[in-house]
């Protein structure tokens, strides 16, 4: 609330006293001797308390209703009534109508003004900190739930940069066909989500979907899992048994990790992606199914054909549709509707976590680390803050303690040290400390690729600290 204090007293010798204690104090003052004008006035002005004589004279509206009306007119502003007699009936009328306080005019009117005129500042401060608190946690409400309705995504895939939905395009294109699917990127990226989200949306969802990871299964055992044998196949095969092509007629079968085959078997899985048919290991008998592949690797299949361990025949097979999934430090603008997606899932999962909400500062922590495990890193990252935070709100403080050593900025500014700084020690000791104090300011910068933010961090020090500094030293660019 800003503007002057308005006084109201009959008595212009009280008003001349209340604006000069007033003046005296650095305030604007506007004065009235009725109420009636004060009201008029404060209907089109704003002010920051007003001062109100209780007995406004014979065939005035009294104190107490103006006070009244200026409460239901104006509930924020605060008002002080002051009265000839002190009473303790006039004490309660007072603050019934919504007086702040009530002080009695005697010879100590002047301190008792300043004192009161004090906690109405203080009452002022407090109420002007509740509402810029409540906006904040307003607004902090409404990103979160942004972000939440964001990442109530599509078949569990959250995201929405540009390559995440280019991904999604490409999965609602293939996933009708029955055509094999590759599905490529580095570890932790989700191509598993993707296989699953393909097979959910294909005419096949309500068959099988049967994973299985070519690369943990010795190759000889890997013939049996996919495959199946006959009893006595070899030794401990005591009983016939199904492999995952026959686990997976008329749904998909996710074959993870293919990039280490050998080329022979490799020959062998390309003959059944033809022909849809073989035998089972020690069997003679041709099993006919109908299997949708998707394929899945981290490995890079290009280099790994010109090297000579991937035969290009299978690949152009496999390759109807190519997924490449992006490493997440690509798009690190999916970070944070990715981390709100973990939390709400964690809060699912785990009875009795605290935290409820993502501060923008946790965001950037969040995103200033480059996550060489991709996705599930981030969610394990997600987790282990979520899991030691004790507050509603996430905090920068609590992500910081999450990631791993190597993200942590300072850890690689301690080894650096202050080495290049250019001590003179003929200067006195205040500006040899200021000299130093800039040097490690403008280190900072650079370190963080000048942003101010990170190197306030870098530092351990509040933005509004660094930001002190920053002008201190005119650390500009420049
Ligand atoms: N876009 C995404 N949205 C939501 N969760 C994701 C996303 N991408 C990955 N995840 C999650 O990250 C974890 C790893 O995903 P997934 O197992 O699919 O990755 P991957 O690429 O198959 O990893 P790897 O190469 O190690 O086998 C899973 O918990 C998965 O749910
Ligand atoms: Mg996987």
């Amino acid at each position: 609330m800003s503007g002057p204090i308005v006084c109201v007293d009959d008595q212009p010798e009280v008003r001349r006293l209340l604006a000069e204690l007033f003046r005296a104090r650095g305030r604007e003052v506007m004065s009235f001797d009725n109420g009636e004008d004060a009201i008029a006035w404060l209907s089109n002005h704003e002010a920051e308390l007003v001062v109100l004589d209780l007995d406004l004279g014979a065939g005035r509206r009294t104190g107490i209703e103006i006070c009244r009306e200026l409460r239901s007119r104006l509930p924020e502003l605060p008002i002080i009534i002051l009265t000839g007699h002190g009473t303790i009936d006039d004490a309660v009328i007072a603050v019934k109508a919504g007086a702040v306080d009530f002080i009695t005019k005697d010879p100590y009117l002047e301190d008792k003004l300043a004192i009161s005129v004090e906690k109405v500042e203080r009452i002022l401060e407090h109420a002007r900190d509740r509402r810029r608190l409540e906006d904040e946690n307003r607004e902090l409400r409404a990103t979160n739930e942004k972000l939440r309705r964001a990442a109530g995504r599509r078949w569990a895939i959250v995201g929405d940069s540009p390559s995440i939905r280019n991904v999604m395009t490409k999965i609602e294109r293939v996933a009708p066909l029955p055509r094999p699917v590759l599905v490529l990127g580095p570890r932790g990226t989700g191509k598993e989500l993707v296989a699953r989200a393909v097979h959910t949306l294909s005419p096949r969802a309500s068959e099988p979907f049967i994973t299985i990871n070519c690369a943990a299964v010795a190759e000889s055992l890997l013939e049996s899992e996919l495959f199946g044998h006959e009893e006595g196949a070899f030794t401990g095969a005591t009983k016939q048994k199904e492999g995952k092509f026959e686990l997976a007629d008329g749904g998909t079968l996710f074959l993870d990790e293919i990039g280490n085959m050998s080329m022979e078997f490799q020959a062998k899985i390309l003959r059944v992606l033809e022909y849809q048919r073989f035998e089972r290991v020690a069997g003679s008998e041709s099993i006919q199914v109908n299997v949708r592949v998707i394929a899945a690797t981290n490995a890079d299949l290009k280099v790994a054909m010109a090297e000579g361990r991937f035969r290009p025949d299978l690949y152009d097979r496999l390759a109807f549709e190519v997924i490449q999934l992006p490493a997440l430090a690509a798009r690190l603008d999916d970070v944070p509707v990715l981390a709100t997606y973990f939390l709400a899932r964690f809060r699912q999962e785990v009875a009795g976590i605290t935290v409820r909400e993502i501060s923008a500062e946790a965001f950037d922590a969040f995103a200033s680390y480059d996550y060489p495990g991709n996705v599930r890193e981030l969610k394990n990252v997600v987790e282990r803050a979520v899991y030691m935070a004790s507050g509603e709100v996430l905090t920068a403080a609590d992500v910081a303690a999450a990631l791993p050593p190597e993200a942590q900025l300072g850890a690689s500014a301690s080894t650096a040290g202050a080495s290049g700084f250019q001590d003179d020690a003929r200067l006195p000791l205040g500006e040899r400390v200021d000299a130093f104090e800039s040097w490690l300011c403008r280190d900072a910068l650079e370190r963080t690729r000048f942003r101010q933010k990170e190197a306030a961090q870098l530092l351990g020090l509040t933005y509004d600290q660094f930001r002190q500094r920053y002008r201190k030293y005119g650390l500009g660019k420049d």
